[in-house]
């Protein structure tokens, strides 16, 4: 049976490289499921099609292709801001949601990490874990990234981004992001990396 370990929480709390680091020790498969909402939204904006369209951003969902999903290219503001305003359309969500469930599948395991997959896509993941840091922890990692990057930032504006985001995620009716019932909670405001990752090593391991 293909094990499978759900990661959910808001943007910039570390997911993603908790998320990678998991798969990477255990052999197992990882989507990063909100590069499926960049995506979607991408083609949108790169066919010059509305963002506010339900049956036209459904289409491009169900014919999104899983394979060769690139962060680099995904990761502009601009597309994360897009991806939450169609992220929060039901049948979106229900194609995209159909391509997870079955990346979940991959033996011999898989680790999916977004905003409801142990509520909604694998509510029968074997270890759900809730990744979580203050709004404005994330808003600091974000900017030292920026920076590290040599780019200039706006701590301000980082942190008005991230509320925004936060309030939509967690507001929308379908899917609103929230901790599943059984996930174990992972405040990483005041933990480094290395910390967050040796924490969640010991719950999967004693789940395993
Ligand atoms: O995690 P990331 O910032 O790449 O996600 C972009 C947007 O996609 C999020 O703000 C959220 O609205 C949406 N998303 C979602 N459900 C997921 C993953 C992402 O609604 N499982």
């Amino acid at each position: 049976m293909t094990i499978v370990i759900a990661i959910d929480g808001p943007a910039a709390a570390g997911k993603g490289t908790l998320s990678r680091r998991i798969a990477e020790t255990y052999g197992f498969h990882h989507l990063d499921t909100g590069l499926t909402y960049r995506a979607t939204a991408k083609a949108l904006l790169d066919a010059g099609l509305p963002l506010d369209d339900e049956p036209v951003a459904a289409k491009v969902a169900e014919t999104l292709e899983l394979a060769g999903l690139d962060r680099d290219i995904l990761s502009k503001h601009e597309i994360g801001e897009a991806a939450s305003k169609i992220a929060v359309m039901s049948s979106v969500r229900k194609a995209l949601v159909t391509a997870q469930r079955a990346f979940s599948k991959k033996a011999p395991g898989t680790v999916l990490d977004g905003r409801d997959i142990g509520t909604v896509v694998c509510p029968d993941a074997l270890v759900k874990l809730y990744v979580t840091a203050s709004p404005e922890v994330r808003a600091q990692r974000r900017y030292d990234e920026i920076l590290a990057r040599g780019a200039a930032a706006d701590y301000e504006a980082i942190f008005a981004d991230v509320k925004q985001r936060d309030a939509r995620d967690m507001g929308r009716a379908d899917s609103p992001l929230k901790p599943a019932e059984d996930a174990h909670l992972l405040d990483t405001s005041e933990m480094s990396i290395e910390a967050a990752f040796q924490a969640a090593k010991s719950i999967i391991d004693a789940a395993l």
